[in-house]
C-alpha cells in the first residue's frame, strides 16, 4: 500500500515535473537570496553603500528609485527572517548581525525627524539616511506600521534570549527600545497613518494586523519580565484593535486594505498581514485572519483573480492557474507591475495553510471559503475533511501545487544572477525598479522555509476572542475645516469644539487655522469617526482678545472612516 502510494506520487508526471522544478530553484535560490540580504547590510555587506552598522538599505538603487534609505519597514521585515533563521538554528553565524541591528535601531530611534522626535511621535518616520541622520524632505508620514514590526523582531529576539537565560541583557538592552516602539503603537494605533505603500492616509489594514500582533507579544514579554502594569495596559488596547481589525472585512470577499483613499481596496496589504501574523497554534482562526481561516483564503482569491486581467503577461494563464501579482490592481508605481515580494506572499499564506492543514489532520470549508476551493474541485461543498478523506487529499495536493504555481513564476522571471528587483515587467517579464530589494529577498527564505515546512513563533493568536463591548473602537477620520472669514490686519482665525480633538471649547488652547488661501481659513484634523461634533470659529488679535461666531453652534457628523471637509461661512 504505501509503496504503491509513494510511487503514485513520485510518477503523477505533472506533479513531479513541477515540484522538482520548483526544489531546484528554492535550493539555488536560497543561498542568493540570504547572500544577497546580507550584502545589503552595513557596515560590511558588499552592497551597503556606506550604511552603517546594523542598517538596513532597501536596494543599492540609488536613480529611478533612489532607495539608498534605510526603511524601518523593509529593515524589520528583513531582521524578523535574520533572527527566525538565528533561533531555530538554521544559520548561528548571523548573531552579529544581529547585534548591530539592536545597536542601530537604538540611535534611529532617538533621531529627531519632521514626523517629531521620540516623544513626539518620530518613531513613526518611516525612512532615514543609511548614516542615522533624518532625511527632511517630503515623504507619506507617518507610517505607524513600523515601529510594530521592529518591536516583533525584537521581541522575537529577546524570548530567545530569555529561553537562554540571558535576562539582563533583555531587560538592559532590549526591553527600552521595545518599550518605545510599544508605547507608540499604544498610545498611537487610532490615529491615521500611510499606508505601507506609502501613498494613502487613513486607516490601514496591515498596520492595525501588525500593530495588534506587536502589542500581543508585548504582553507576554513585559509579564515574564515583570513590567505588569505596561502588560495590562497593553492588554486593553490589543482589545481594541482586535476588535478595529474586523471592521475592514468587506462582505464581499476580501479586506479592505484602507480606510481611505477611494480604490476597490484589494491590495497584497492583506496578505502581507496574514503571512506576517502567522501563528500555527492558532489554527485557522479568523479574528486574527489566520492563513488558512476562511475570510483569509476568500480574500486571497478575490486578490489573485483581481490581477488575472490586470497585466498582459498573465493572459492565457487558466483561472484556477498561478498568476503574477502585484501591490493592487490600480497601482501605477514604475509603470505598475508584479512584484517579486506580493507574488512570493500568496506562496507563503498557502504554504502556512497547508502547514496547519497537515498539523490538524483536517481541512475545513465554509460557506465563505467555498469559492476558493472550488477552484480545485467544482463539486466541493461545505464541511469538515478529516485527513483520511479523498476530499482533504485533493484538496491539499491541489493547494500546494497552486502555491508551487506562484513561486514557479518567480522562478521563471528570476534572472540567470539570482538577483531579485522590485517588480516584474507587466509586458514581458524582465525586471524593474529597485534592483537587489532587500524585502525580495527576504521575502523569498520566508516563503521557501514555508514551504519546508518551518513554524516561526506563536505570538498569541491561539484563544483571543472579541471583547467589543464600549471602548473607543471607533477609528478617527481626517477632518478639514475650511471657513470663509475676512480678518483685520493682525487677526487670526482659531478652531474649537466639544471633543478633545477640538480643545473642549477653549479659546486659549482654540486651533489656529491657516489663511494660505485667505479668505478661506483651513485646517485639518482628525476626529473620532462616527460622532456629532460641534464646534465653532472664534478670531484673536494680537493681544488675545477673542471675537465668537454668532450662536448656534456648528455641528457635523463625522463618517465612519476616510476624510470629511467643511465650506464654513464666518456668521
Ligand atoms: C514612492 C513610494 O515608495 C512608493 O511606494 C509609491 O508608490 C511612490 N512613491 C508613489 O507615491
Ligand atoms: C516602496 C514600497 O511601497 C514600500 O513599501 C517600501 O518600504 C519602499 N519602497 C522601500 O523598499
Amino acid at each position: 500500500m504505501l509503496l504503491s502510494a509513494v510511487f503514485l506520487a513520485l510518477f503523477a508526471p505533472s506533479v513531479w515535473a513541477q515540484s522538482s522544478v520548483i526544489d531546484a530553484y528554492v535550493a539555488s535560490e536560497s543561498p542568493i537570496a540570504k547572500a544577497s540580504m546580507l550584502a545589503n547590510i552595513g557596515p560590511s555587506g558588499s552592497k551597503s553603500s556606506g550604511a552603517f552598522s546594523g542598517i538596513v538599505i532597501a536596494s543599492p538603487s540609488t536613480e529611478n528609485p533612489d532607495y539608498l534609505y534605510t526603511w524601518t519597514r523593509d529593515s524589520a521585515l528583513t531582521f524578523q527572517t535574520i533572527i527566525d533563521q538565528f533561533t531555530l538554528g538554521f544559520d548561528t553565524t548571523l548573531r552579529g548581525e544581529i547585534d548591530n541591528y539592536v545597536g542601530a535601531q537604538a540611535i534611529v530611534q532617538q533621531i529627531p525627524n519632521p514626523s517629531g522626535d521620540i516623544t513626539t511621535g518620530g518613531l513613526g518616520e518611516p525612512k532615514f539616511y543609511v548614516n542615522e541622520t533624518a532625511f527632511t524632505g517630503p515623504w507619506g508620514r507617518p507610517q505607524r506600521d513600523g515601529p510594530a514590526l521592529r518591536s516583533t523582531a525584537l521581541i522575537t529576539w529577546a524570548n530567545y534570549l530569555l529561553s537562554e537565560g540571558n535576562t539582563s541583557y533583555v531587560t538592559d538592552t532590549l526591553w527600552p527600545i521595545i518599550e518605545n516602539d510599544l508605547n507608540y503603537v499604544s498610545s498611537n494605533w487610532n490615529q491615521s497613518t500611510y499606508d505601507l505603500w506609502e501613498e494613502i492616509y487613513s486607516s490601514s489594514f496591515f498596520s492595525t494586523a501588525v500593530q495588534h500582533r506587536a502589542l500581543r507579544q508585548g504582553i507576554t514579554l513585559a509579564r515574564a519580565i515583570g513590567q505588569t502594569s505596561l502588560a495590562s495596559s497593553y492588554g486593553n488596547q490589543a482589545d481594541f484593535l482586535l476588535c478595529f481589525l474586523q471592521s475592514y472585512w468587506n462582505p464581499t470577499g476580501y479586506m479592505t486594505a484602507n480606510t481611505g483613499g477611494g480604490r476597490s481596496g484589494i491590495d497584497a496589504n492583506s496578505v502581507l498581514a496574514s503571512i506576517h501574523t502567522f501563528d500555527a497554534a492558532a489554527g485557522c482562526d479568523a479574528i486574527t485572519f489566520q492563513p488558512c481561516s476562511d475570510v483569509a483564503l476568500l480574500n486571497l482569491f478575490t486578490y489573485v483573480n483581481a490581477f488575472r486581467n490586470t497585466y498582459e503577461i498573465n493572459s492565457g494563464i487558466s483561472t484556477n492557474e498561478a498568476v503574477l501579482t502585484g501591490r493592487y490592481p490600480e497601482d501605477v508605481y514604475m509603470g505598475g507591475n508584479p512584484w517579486y515580494l506580493t507574488t512570493l506572499a500568496v506562496a507563503e499564506q498557502l504554504y502556512d495553510s497547508l502547514i496547519v492543514w497537515n498539523s490538524q489532520g483536517s481541512l475545513d470549508v465554509t460557506n465563505i471559503s467555498l469559492p476558493f476551493f472550488k477552484q480545485f474541485d467544482s463539486t466541493i461543498t461545505a464541511g469538515t475533511y478529516t485527513s483520511s478523506s479523498p476530499e482533504f487529499s485533493t484538496l491539499t495536493a491541489a493547494v500546494k501545487t497552486f502555491s508551487d504555481g506562484f513561486v514557479a513564476l518567480v522562478a521563471k522571471y528570476t534572472p540567470s544572477s539570482g538577483g531579485l528587483a522590485e517588480q516584474i515587467s507587466r509586458s514581458n517579464g524582465a525586471p524593474v525598479s529597485a534592483v537587489d530589494l532587500t524585502w525580495s529577498y527576504a521575502s523569498a527564505l520566508t516563503a521557501f522555509d514555508a514551504r519546508a515546512g518551518v513554524i516561526p513563533g506563536s505570538w498569541g493568536a491561539q484563544g483571543l476572542s472579541l471583547n467589543c463591548g464600549g471602548g473607543p473602537v471607533a477609528q478617527t477620520v481626517s477632518v478639514t475645516f475650511n471657513v470663509d472669514a475676512s480678518t483685520l490686519e493682525g487677526q487670526n482665525v482659531y478652531l474649537t469644539g466639544a471633543v478633545d480633538a477640538l480643545e473642549d471649547w477653549s479659546t486659549d488652547n482654540a486651533i489656529l487655522l491657516s489663511s494660505a488661501n485667505y479668505p478661506t481659513w483651513s485646517v485639518t484634523v482628525d476626529l473620532p469617526g462616527s460622532t456629532d461634533v460641534q464646534y465653532k470659529y472664534i478670531k484673536k488679535d494680537g493681544s488675545g482678545t477673542v471675537t465668537w461666531e454668532s450662536d448656534p453652534n456648528m455641528e457635523i457628523t463625522t463618517p465612519a472612516n476616510g476624510t470629511y471637509a467643511t465650506n464654513d461661512t464666518w456668521r
